[in-house]
């Protein structure tokens, strides 16, 4: 099993490039097994979901060409089997968009139930209702969810939550259906729109991503396209209260700045100063940082993937934070981690109640999934001493090449496979 090894209290200082943005790839490369010609994929990150998803694709026929580590060409003419199931597929969320993806084209898809990061109940009842109305039978036998229609009818849908998932699996189930789909209450996060504008580019016909209302008038085909993925919203959040945390000084490059100003507005609010550029946004953190109390909601509001991360640099504000989680009932186990560290954090319910603290000591800690991951790793770059992050291949999931990218900081970390590496480590960096 890899870990990291971190020696904290290094300011990170310098530029980073963020890459294309896991979770908008993840339904565009599910969305380009729906053309029967060849698409090319640009800026898709080089992350374990998305090889996996790559490679469940290729299994059941598609033509996979990874032209270099962040293009893709896909060409879903030659698919053979509607039947994606495997150790791996098993273990990644975004699997369910080939039920929709399979289900617009083909009429029938069986995926096996997702899995993904364990930070609440996660149904999927939504994206069943919305087959479902679009004149699907969905079942679910022998750990596989079995969608079938004899055709495929526009329908007006009303999500019960604004479900990032239910929004975008619905979306590729219409955009080949027949007639109108509208999509009430669907969730706005910049992957939804970035999905959109791929299957738009592939001749869908879409209006609305980004909005309450989507509508989706239904084509009978969908063509080639080349298209580059957006930035990583979460990558660069993690970067930005990375600086933060550590006392830094970051340009976070290659962004969209309006898809970070939740985290912006957090950063100036506890005394960080942030400067925006077209497309990079500066975080330097040159005094003590205070206070601040935030939930997490759907976007435009603060997202539940930054909810570690910055409850991670919350414990070293000075005053009391209060952090509400409001989209997943699960997210603070993590906090048994960074309490190990020295942090002062107290859960009730949905809230952890965070009081600062001077300094976190390093630990041997676990990333109990992608996010919570990511934040124990700001915790050890911030932390006095030697910190040892467990179970690194659900960080691998989502970020590429971290630990390389934060050296390039000045960060203090390796990955290790043994723990004669890490006693190599603590020996190095004295
Ligand atoms: N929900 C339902 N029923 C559904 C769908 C969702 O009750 O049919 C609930 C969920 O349980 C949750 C809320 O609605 O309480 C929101 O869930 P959503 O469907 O928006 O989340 P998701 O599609 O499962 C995606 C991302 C998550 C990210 C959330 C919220 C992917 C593969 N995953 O999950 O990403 O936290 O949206 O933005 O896109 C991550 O990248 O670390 C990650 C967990």
């Amino acid at each position: 099993m890899e870990q990291y090894v971190i020696k904290g209290g290094n300011p990170l200082v310098g530029e980073v490039e963020i890459g294309g943005a896991k979770n908008a790839a993840l339904g565009i490369v599910a969305a380009a097994i729906m053309a029967d010609e060849t698409v090319t994929i640009e800026n898709l990150p080089d992350v374990r979901d998305i090889n996996v998803l790559l490679n469940a694709i290729e299994c059941i026929g598609a033509i996979v060409d990874r032209v270099d580590s962040h293009t893709v060409r896909i060409n879903g003419r030659y698919i053979g089997s509607l039947c994606v199931d495997n150790e791996y597929i098993k273990k990644i969320r975004g699997s369910y968009y080939l039920l929709g993806a399979l289900l617009g084209k083909y009429k029938k898809a069986e995926v096996a139930l997702p899995g993904g990061c364990n930070i609440g109940s996660r149904p999927i009842d939504q994206h069943i209702k919305g087959f479902e109305a679009l004149g699907a039978t969905v079942d679910i036998e022998y750990g596989l969810i079995i969608a079938e229609a004899e055709r495929l009818r526009g329908s007006h849908i009303f999500l019960d939550m604004a479900s990032v998932g239910a929004t975008i699996n619905i979306m590729l189930a219409a955009v080949m259906a027949e007639g109108r789909t509208i999509i009430e209450n669907a969730a706005k996060e910049p992957h939804v729109v970035d999905v959109a504008n791929f299957l738009n580019s592939m001749g869908a016909n879409i209006k609305g991503a980004g909005t309450d209302v989507i509508r989706i008038r239904g084509v009978a085909s969908l063509h080639k396209t080349e298209y580059s993925i957006i930035p990583d919203q979460i990558e660069a959040g993690t970067f930005m209260f990375a600086a933060a945390a550590t006392k830094g000084d970051i340009m976070v490059k290659s962004v969209i700045p309006k898809h970070l100003e939740a985290a912006s507005a957090k950063l100036l609010e506890i005394g960080c100063e942030v400067e925006e550029f077209d497309d990079a946004v500066r975080v330097v953190a040159a005094k003590q940082l205070r206070q601040t109390h935030l939930k997490t909601l759907t976007y435009p509001g603060f997202p539940t993937d930054m909810q570690p991360q910055i409850a991670t640099t919350l414990t070293l504000c000075r005053g009391t934070s209060i952090v509400t989680e409001s989209i997943f009932e699960n997210r603070f186990k993590y906090v048994d981690e960074l309490s190990r560290m020295g942090a002062k954090i107290k859960v009730e319910g949905n809230t952890a109640i965070i009081e600062g603290v001077e300094k976190l000591t390093g630990a041997r800690v676990n990333a109990l999934d992608l996010r919570a991951g990511a934040s124990m790793v700001i915790a050890g770059l911030a932390a006095e001493g030697i910190t040892v992050v467990e179970d690194i291949v659900y960080i691998q999931r989502g970020y590429e090449r971290l630990d390389e990218k934060l050296r390039s900081l000045g960060g203090q970390i390796e990955r290790v496979s043994s723990e004669k590496e890490v006693q190599k480590f603590r020996l190095m960096v004295g």
